[in-house]
């Protein structure tokens, strides 16, 4: 067995785990596990579907078992700012929680529980979110566009969409068009927008002019039989020179299908999971991530070898 990683979870093993509903499509487990492995270190990743009514006591519950640490998805990212004990500034400024960090007072100080072991002292929970920076890194990799003066279409304004609009804005997007089924949140997200960032042109609905990236970060495509996340009628996919789906599972959503019907590069969300996940990890372990069996791993759970 390699580097003496143990087939299956001891009474010494330490957890992390994701939260969400659905869970089932997760590559998170296949991600972190793998990297465990790599680095030698006898801890063990599962994937939790818990409903939005039992998120606080998920969290809590988590945090007196043990845990070292948890991601967060659909739909729980906006819900974790109010459960959470405290925020890293990642997760005030993109507004939305995507890793916990459970953390130790040891001396008046506070460590990560994977680098102290807890021993009866008090616990916290520290939200981050590592999704933002992971986007932008995966839209200039995989998607070969410098987001920095572009158009962007951004579609969704849950937990992964209002970190994306935040961390556009903050990179210096051109314009950002942002289209969502409840209309409200869209709107608070434009006005917050324009009161941070009042040199980037916020506007809610379809773009006039022609756009650099389409953005899902809705969860229509997820399940099979979803329609499409945008309204092709009022903006047709030629219109645009890239999209991008945060949706990993399955690789080639529909949107993705008519966009290169249409054209347009495109990419999935397979190199925004891999960047936030290695970012969580960090935080968990203390150590660099092992990027490249990360990146092979998620390659064989999604499309069954490396890409
Ligand atoms: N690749 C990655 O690393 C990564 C990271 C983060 C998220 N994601 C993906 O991004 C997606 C969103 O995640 P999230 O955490 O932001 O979820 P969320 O907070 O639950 O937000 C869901 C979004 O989808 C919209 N939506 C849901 N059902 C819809 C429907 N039937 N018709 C129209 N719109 C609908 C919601 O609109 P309302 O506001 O109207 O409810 C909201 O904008 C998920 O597919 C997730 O897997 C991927």
């Amino acid at each position: 067995m390699a580097h003496g990683y143990p087939r299956f979870p001891s009474a010494g093993t330490r957890l992390c785990a994701v939260f969400g509903q659905p869970i089932r499509h997760s590559a998170s487990p296949a991600l972190h596990n793998a990297a465990f492995e790599a680095a030698g270190l006898d801890w063990a990743y599962v994937a939790c579907e818990v409903e939005p009514r039992f998120l606080g006591e998920a969290l809590v519950g988590a945090g007196r078992m043990g845990f070292c640490g948890l991601n967060l998805t659909v739909p729980h990212k906006l819900e974790a700012l109010e459960w959470v004990d405290v925020l890293d500034e990642s997760a005030r400024a993109w507004g939305a929680v995507n890793t916990v960090v459970f953390e130790v007072e040891v001396d008046g100080e506070w460590f990560p529980v994977g680098l102290r072991e807890p021993d009866g002292r008090p616990i916290r929970s520290k939200g981050y979110n590592t999704d933002a920076d992971a986007l932008i890194r995966a839209l200039k990799e995989d998607l070969r566009v410098e987001p920095r003066s572009a158009r962007v279409l951004l579609l969704g304004a849950g937990g992964a969409a209002r970190s994306a609009a935040l961390r556009l804005a903050d990179e210096g997007v051109l314009e950002l068009w942002l289209v969502n089924r409840t209309l409200s949140k869209v709107e608070e997200l434009a006005a917050e927008i324009s009161n941070r960032y009042p040199a980037v042109t916020v506007e809610v609905g379809y773009p006039e002019s022609d756009v650099e990236i389409i953005l899902n970060g809705t969860s229509l495509g997820l399940k099979s039989g979803d329609p499409l996340p945008l309204d092709t009628d009022r903006f047709p996919l030629e219109r645009a020179d890239g999209v991008y789906d945060m949706i990993y599972r399955p690789a080639v959503t529909p949107l993705l299908t008519a966009a290169q019907a249409a054209g347009c590069q495109t990419a999935n969300g397979l190199g925004m999971l891999l960047y936030q996940g290695a970012a969580a990890w960090e935080l968990w372990t203390g150590r660099p991530a092992p990027l490249e069996v990360m990146r092979e791993a998620l390659g064989r759970e999604v499309y069954g070898g490396p890409r």
